[in-house]
């Protein structure tokens, strides 16, 4: 992919996503389900570009949405309504409503209180709803803390015997129709045995509810399908795939698998370019036009991503690849081996197909950058870069006093 073209004509910051290989990773892991019935639920967290959700959906995906903003996403990108699947701990009453009026595949609910509130919507609307129950199978999916989301102590899902009970409630109700069960321990996992051994223990309650009469056709294992940013071992697909058919043998369910990160992270490059090379007596740092607001996974999590000076080689010498604002979590490198570089030199950070772009932000004022989909060796921009307007938008037809009518707080 020729990256320098790509930031001539588009400018930087820039994310490139390379569609062919976001493609083939969807291949990959739906073949690696054959002969089993499944769903490929893109979670659009990891990149939620419209394009991105589109070209997912024309190979056949659903899509995992936390909100209902994601909802909307999924249905403008050609997601059909029965492959959407809508979870996260703290819905808000429109969005439940949305969802319900939207027929979606089913809401994922999180605790008791949420079921209830579902079920309340649905009276209130006339309506039925389909749901699952987030498993919380209190396993350590041995992840950064962060992203670890299947231990006792995370806020998500409930535990088994709570999950039992809810069922059951779920069942007798006449607003709620219980059609899946999920879990979903972790991002970025390396190891298969946790997963294999949550996918172990959930079955073992879908046999239960399954015996009490409940009609379950669906077993979420969630996404977390780890990637390689730095010398992470190749995630074993077939052996994941086999684990979870086994822990389902003999039951009649569709597995629905939820992936980001595997999907995209690897097709994804953050373009930005050198604006100043500056030495310290402590070090030597590159100064770029990009900063954390752009890509915030080195600051939030001290995340790995690869470096690469492109069409520069020779005479690397350790330095800090930094953005310009002013904090020293704005960084995209630490100690990263680099060639000399000039000012207008690009820069590549790899591996940021996934929580990129989606986890940027406006902080300092900074417009968030475009991204370009590559795709049969043709480019196209699928997000323009933000203009100062667009910034200001929201506020400046506030900014006069009198512009508004006034209210007293006290
Ligand atoms: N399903 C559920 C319920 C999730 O919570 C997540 C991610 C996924 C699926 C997709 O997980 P994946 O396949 O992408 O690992 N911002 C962090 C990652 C947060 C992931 C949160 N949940 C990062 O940049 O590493």
């Amino acid at each position: 992919m020729d990256y320098r073209l790509l930031a001539d004509r588009y400018g930087t910051p820039l994310y490139v996503y390379d569609f062919d290989y976001m493609a083939s990773q969807y291949e990959t892991l739906k073949n690696s389900f054959n002969g089993k019935k499944s769903l490929i639920a893109y979670a659009l967290k990891a990149n939620s570009n419209l394009s991105v959700i589109a070209r997912f959906a024309s190979l056949g995906a659903g899509a995992d949405c936390v909100s209902y903003g994601e909802v909307r996403r999924a249905l403008i990108a050609g997601v059909p309504k029965y492959k959407i699947i809508f979870s996260g701990v703290g819905k808000l009453d429109e969005e439940i409503k949305g969802a319900l009026d939207e027929d979606i595949l089913f809401i994922n609910c999180e605790s008791e209180a949420e079921l209830r509130r579902v079920e309340f919507i649905a009276q209130t609307l006339g309506k039925q709803a389909r749901i699952s129950v987030r498993v919380n199978p209190a396993i350590d999916a041995k992840t950064h803390p962060y992203i670890s989301t299947g231990l006792k102590e995370n806020k998500f899902g409930v535990d088994i015997a709570t999950a039992k009970r809810l069922y059951i409630y779920a069942k007798n109700s006449e607003r709620l129709e219980p059609i899946g069960i999920h879990f979903h321990i972790g991002s970025q996992l390396t190891d298969i045995t946790p997963i294999a051994e949550a996918a172990d223990k959930v079955a073992d309650l879908a046999r239960s509810l399954i015996a009490l009469d409940i009609d379950l056709k669906f077993f979420d294992v969630g996404g977390g399908i780890g990637v390689t940013y730095k010398d992470e071992a190749a995630f074993d697909l077939s052996e994941y795939a086999s684990k979870i058919a086994l822990a389902i043998k003999g039951l009649d369910l569709t597995i629905i698998c939820e992936p980001g990160r595997f999907l995209t992270a690897g097709g994804g490059v953050f373009l930005t370019r050198v604006l100043y090379e500056k030495h310290t007596d402590a070090k030597r740092f590159v100064v770029v036009d990009g900063a954390m607001n752009d890509l915030i996974r080195p600051a939030l999590y001290n995340a790995y991503h690869r470096i690469e000076a492109i069409g520069k080689s020779g005479g690397e010498n350790v330095c800090d690849v930094v953005g310009p604002i002013c904090e020293s979590g704005d960084f995209f490198a630490k100690n990263a081996p680099l060639p000399p570089v000039e000012r207008g030199d690009l820069l590549a950070a790899h591996t940021t197909g996934a929580y990129g772009f989606t986890m940027s932000s406006n902080f300092n004022s900074r417009r968030r950058a475009a991204e370009v989909a590559v795709e049969n060796g043709e480019d196209r921009l699928i997000r323009e870069r933000e203009t100062y307007d667009d910034l200001l938008a929201g506020e400046i037809k506030l900014l006069k006093a009198d512009s508004q009518p006034k209210s007293r707080v006290f």
